[in-house]
């Protein structure tokens, strides 16, 4: 009927000459499947002679054990194998250098960090406000209160909750640091800013950088300094530096501070108006008032205040001519920086 000997050797032979997991699953049905060779045989235990069922069955069942045992073992060697394969072909070489095209820092950003990197070398540590700002803080604090027409002079986006609006320029970041801090203070403030403003050198949402120094003794001479110091280290050239006479309602005096055109070299060109100066931010020595806003005596301390336009010093350090291209986010504008 069945020769138990010659199946589990040429089984064996077989199993021997196995090289992967499909192959050793037709094998397997080739004896174990539901017309296998091995289940066949113990189909047909009833045809067995009554006298040798006993002994065949034994037999049988042994040899399936035996079959089940060598496909399991051979199984799982299969599997360590292909793993280890797998493992073999597919590494990771981690220093095989990234084709990918690697993205760089916006040029705000870059700006940014360019004008912060001067003056924290300069002793100033860098200070932070919310966007949406307390109107108190943005204006009253400042000595702008309502009704003022300096209002006017910064449109503003409100927002839907009485007494909040989008800080219109990062100066109520002054109030927060003399509210919560002591003199000396020497702090700058970079961040967003919104104006309903909007042509090739405005834009509704901008940045701006503020600096305050609260100190024993300060004096205009050291605002001076100061911007100028900070100026030439920006432009990396010796730019020439004009502070003109202004009005801010939280500074007395003001000033606002130009440079000598960096695209003409102050001949005079359209960038300019033909007027060889640019004006670059706003500045000050803070209004005993405002000292007084945030419980500073300005008997004991003075101070100087300034802030400029992000946007318009990438624009002259890079020559761009539009302010929009800063926010279009084209790929051909961003990747030449
Ligand atoms: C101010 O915002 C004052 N807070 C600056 C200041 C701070 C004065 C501390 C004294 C003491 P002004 O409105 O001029 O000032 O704005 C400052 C700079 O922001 C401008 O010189 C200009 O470079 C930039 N700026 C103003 N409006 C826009 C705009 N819509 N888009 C881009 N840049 C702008
Ligand atoms: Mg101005």
């Amino acid at each position: 009927m069945i020769d138990f000997q010659k199946v589990q050797e040429e089984l064996e032979g077989s199993i021997e000459a196995i090289k992967d997991l499909s192959q050793l699953q037709q094998l397997k049905a080739k004896y174990l499947g539901k017309n296998g060779l091995i289940t066949q045989a113990i189909a047909r235990i009833r045809e067995v002679p009554p006298e040798e069922r006993k002994e065949y069955g034994l037999r049988v069942n042994r040899l399936k054990e035996f079959a089940e045992e060598l496909f399991k073992k051979k199984e799982e060697e299969l599997k360590a194998l292909e793993i280890e394969k797998r493992l073999s072909q597919e590494w990771i070489d981690l220093s095989v250098p990234l084709e990918t095209e690697l993205g760089s820092l916006h040029p705000i950003t870059q700006t940014m960090k360019r004008i912060r990197d001067i003056f924290v070398s300069m002793g100033f540590s860098v200070m932070e406000g919310p966007e949406i700002e307390l109107e108190e803080y943005n204006f009253d604090m400042l000595n702008i209160p309502k009704e003022h027409p300096a209002r006017e002079m910064q449109d503003t986006f409100y927002v839907n909750k009485e007494g909040y609006l989008l800080r219109t320029h990062t100066s109520p970041v002054q109030i927060r640091t003399m509210l919560s801090q002591k003199p000396p203070i020497y702090i700058m403030a970079p961040g967003k800013v919104y104006r309903r403003d909007d042509d090739p050198t405005h834009s509704p949402m901008f940045h701006q950088v503020e600096g305050l120094a609260v100190d024993r003794d300060i004096s205009f001479g050291h605002m001076k300094y100061t911007i100028e110091t900070f100026l030439k280290e920006f432009f990396e050239v010796d730019v020439p530096v004009r502070f003109r006479a202004s009005y801010f309602p939280f500074t007395e005096p003001s000033a606002e501070v130009d440079i000598g055109c960096v695209i003409c070299g102050g001949s005079g060109c359209r960038v300019c108006k033909g007027s060889g100066w640019l004006e670059v931010m706003g500045c000050g020595m803070v209004h005993p008032q405002v000292l007084k806003n945030c419980q500073i005596d300005p008997e004991e301390y003075q101070g100087f205040a300034f802030g400029m336009g992000v946007e318009r010093l990438a624009m002259l350090y890079f020559g761009i001519d539009n302010i929009k291209l800063f926010y279009e986010n084209n790929l051909r504008f961003l990747k030449q920086f």
